[in-house]
């Protein structure tokens, strides 16, 4: 497993773009292998994790060409998926395996998905359980974990209030919900990501929003589009974050995604003393999208808690290890959620950050990272657990500590963002 290691930067500056993002992409193609005719999606994201669901696809009967980061998908149509020889194989993938277990709930034929070691230990009785009560058979290994073996069935529409704010069960249901001869509610008391209800109104289908409830009419026509994937601003804040760690850093980045159910993470920067500006925000295919302009600032800090924590729950690593570097530390709560993602998030950023010499409070909802005054950090060897978002926080925490830092395994960032580490090398300055 290759190590990569972080030496001390001075500073950070320059400008960049980061790859698709991550969750738009996800969507994009799906919707691409359901709808009739070809699409054309570019600045697709590179991540491993995407890779993932367009190899799904295509074993499920779909045409699918990828040329670097442009994507051409010709649709099978709502009915015309196949039945795969063997098992779908969604690797690190969680948006891959909810997501499609969803689309495979309304087929006529058996199918099982499967996943990587961190998978198979992620909770999936949140899909099972809607898309159960639509009129799928769904096993699983006992206590809901993958692989999961779907036996789609002609689903019934249901009303299904999400138990967990969780985008990815949202969009299963409503996914499965494309599949029946009614309509689908799914009502979240938490807002989530809405990626999907953007999606779908892009390739034609019929949503209507009331209140806190989404509801999708069955079998709509989709067709074929042109889309642009906006940058992952899941994968710019940790740029934004090595800023804030760097004394005279400025960067600019461009063509990031901006879609206010992601963008909360400007937001908390911003109330913690950040200068963030955003400049050309246009709208893209129904996505906000636009340039982050950022200048170092010595943060406050502060805490991060409530209904905030579903809309910045990919960014809570990164802001996390930004805590030895405030005036007064950070505290997250209310993110029990934290533990069951690619990693024991709160586990692992405890362990790592106390490796690097960090005052660090473990809870089971969250964390409190002390402030500058508990002392600077210093170098360590790093354990992500195959967590590409850990990799990633701590290479930027490493920045701005004393002496150098081992990140183990490193080629986990991939998951997200294979380019992370050339990117970060081009812009620091020692
Ligand atoms: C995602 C939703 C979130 C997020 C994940 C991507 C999506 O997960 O953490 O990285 O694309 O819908 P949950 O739905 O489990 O909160």
């Amino acid at each position: 497993m290759a190590k990569q290691i972080i030496r001390p930067a001075r500073t950070i500056s320059g400008s960049l773009e980061v790859p698709g993002d991550k969750s738009i992409s996800h969507r994009y193609a799906m919707l691409a292998a359901l709808a009739e005719g070809t699409s054309d999606i570019t600045h697709f994201s590179a991540a491993a994790d995407c890779r993932s669901t367009l190899d799904c696809l295509s074993r499920l009967g779909v045409t699918v060409e990828a040329k670097g980061d442009r994507v051409r998908v010709t649709g099978a149509g709502l009915g015309g998926l196949r039945q795969p020889r063997r098992a779908l194989d969604a690797g690190n993938s969680g948006t891959t395996m909810r997501l499609l277990a969803g689309i495979l709930s309304g087929q006529e034929f058996r199918s099982t998905i499967d996943g990587d070691g961190s998978l198979r230990r992620r909770p999936m009785r949140r899909v099972i359980d809607p898309l159960t009560k639509m009129g799928a058979r769904i096993r699983s290994r006992e206590g809901g974990y993958a692989p999961l073996e779907i036996e789609g069935a002609r689903l019934s529409p249901i009303e299904y209030t999400l138990p967990v704010p969780s985008a990815q069960v949202k969009s299963a249901v409503l996914l499965a919900g494309l599949f029946t001869d009614g309509v689908t509610s799914v009502i979240e008391p938490v807002r989530t990501r809405d990626h999907t209800e953007l999606a779908l109104a892009e390739f034609g289908a019929r949503l209507d929003h009331d209140g806190r409830a989404i509801r999708i009419h069955g079998r709509p026509r989709l067709e074929a589009r042109s889309l642009a994937v906006p940058g992952d601003l899941s994968s710019a804040v940790f740029f934004l974050i090595a800023a804030m760690v760097l004394p005279d850093s400025s960067l600019v980045i461009h063509n990031a995604g901006l879609n206010p159910t992601r963008s909360a993470v400007l937001d908390v920067l911003g109330s913690m003393g950040a200068p963030v500006s955003l400049i050309s925000v246009r709208s893209s295919n129904g996505e906000l999208v636009g340039d982050v302009a950022v200048r170092h600032e010595a943060l406050k800090g502060g805490v991060i808690e409530g209904d905030a924590i579903a809309q910045l729950i990919d960014e809570l690593p990164a802001i996390a290890v930004l805590g030895p570097y405030t005036e007064q530390g950070i505290e997250i709560r209310n993110a029990g959620e934290l533990r069951v993602k690619e990693s024991d998030r709160i586990a692992s950023l405890a362990e790592n950050l106390r490796r690097m010499g960090a005052e660090v409070e473990e809870r089971p909802d969250g964390l409190r990272v002390a402030g500058r005054s508990a002392g600077r950090l210093h170098g360590a060897e790093i354990e992500p657990h195959g967590d590409h978002r850990m990799a990633m926080a701590f290479a930027v925490a490493a920045l701005g500590a004393e002496g150098e830092t081992v990140i183990r395994d490193a080629e986990c960032a991939g998951v997200s963002f294979p380019e992370f580490f050339s990117t970060l090398e081009r812009l620091v300055e020692r």
